[in-house]
């Protein structure tokens, strides 16, 4: 098979995305066409400017710009616009189930009401062909009093999202701060899952397994630092959601040849292929297979097998599972040899 072919393959082949913050969806025209629609001031005076402070030194230097960005994010259709717009694209790129990432926080602290938040963005699940969920986010540099108080402003719309996870600026905040709010969680029936291991250290993926009780890992490339604990993930089947556009664009790694995607898989975990923040990264989820698949050692058998992670890690009915990873291996099976 060419290089051509396999990135053919590749870009068609059916996916989940288990790791995108939805306000990282946000093109700068959607930001720019918002502030319009809802007089908001933005301090940048084009979108080619805004599109040009995109360059980033580290998870924070991003994170400022991010929740700028955010802040034209005003009313329910906003909401609905925002994440209709990345389901296309979502749909365009094969990608059959997504669980999406919402940071209600960022909004509430701003007036603007948990319900406006949760409305807009689950309508627009509703409406979309793609099968969609959502993970409400803590931020982590906020304290966990805040946490539990947005946990309770959320329970109203408890059908509405499947789990909660953890995000923000991540080192100085490690998981054992937000051990009461998850185990509130867990008592409630979520799914949970933890950003670790993107910028912090393995002991944050230790602890957010062992304290949060996480039943996944955001990032957590950083693993490999730590032997006993990737062996351990390993055996646990516990999914690492990693997403190697925002690990370049962050510094994570210098650049996509250094990515350790390969020796995560070599060590029998259960990786997957994300976009993250793919307005501000530079793609959504082909453009990240793409990007992995032309700069490090992957073939055929990789694409299969990160495809079919995508659905192993997914937070789905047994049944369902099985009928994704059914048209997976379908796929795969009636391809020319
Ligand atoms: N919020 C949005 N993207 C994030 C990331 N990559 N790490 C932590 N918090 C985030
Ligand atoms: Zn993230």
């Amino acid at each position: 098979m060419t290089n051509n072919q396999l990135r053919t393959v590749v870009q068609a082949m059916p996916k989940a995305e288990l790791h995108i913050h939805i306000e990282g969806s946000l093109e700068p025209e959607l930001i720019f066409a918002l502030a319009e629609r809802n007089g908001v001031q933005l301090t940048y005076p084009s979108v080619e400017a805004l599109r040009q402070a995109y360059a980033f030194k580290d998870l924070q230097s991003f994170l400022d710009i991010y929740y700028a960005g955010a802040s034209v994010l005003l009313k329910e259709q906003d909401f609905y616009d925002m994440t209709a717009a990345y389901l296309k694209k979502a749909a365009a790129d094969n990608v059959r189930h997504t669980e999406i990432f919402f940071d209600p926080q960022t909004h509430t602290a701003r007036g603007v009401p948990m319900e406006t938040v949760v409305n807009g963005i689950y309508k627009a699940c509703q409406d979309s062909p793609v099968s969609a969920t959502l993970i409400l986010c803590f931020l982590r540099h906020l304290s966990e009093e805040d946490a539990l108080e947005t946990l309770e402003q959320a329970l109203p719309f408890r059908d509405k999202f499947i789990g909660v996870g953890l995000d923000s600026s991540e080192v100085g905040h490690p998981p054992e701060k937000f051990a009461r709010v998850f185990a509130r969680c867990r008592d409630l029936g979520l799914h949970l899952v933890a950003h670790a291991g993107e910028e912090g250290p393995p002991a944050y993926i230790q602890s957010a397994l062992d304290v949060l009780k996480v039943e996944r890992i955001d990032h957590g490339v950083r693993i490999l630092e730590d032997r006993a604990l990737t062996e351990r993930v390993a055996r646990e089947g516990i999914a690492l959601t990693v997403c190697p556009l925002s690990n370049t664009k962050l510094r994570v790694f210098d650049q996509m040849q250094d990515h350790n995607l390969v020796q995560l898989l070599d060590a029998g975990l259960v990786a997957t292929v994300n976009s993250d923040d793919p307005a501000y990264f530079g793609g959504y989820m082909n453009d990240n297979f793409l990007a992995v698949f032309d700069s490090l050692p992957l073939g055929l058998s990789h694409a299969q097998r990160l495809a079919r992670n995508s659905f192993v890690a997914a937070f789905l009915p047994a049944e369902q599972k099985q009928a994704f990873l059914d048209e997976v291996d379908a796929y795969f099976a009636a391809l020319p040899v």
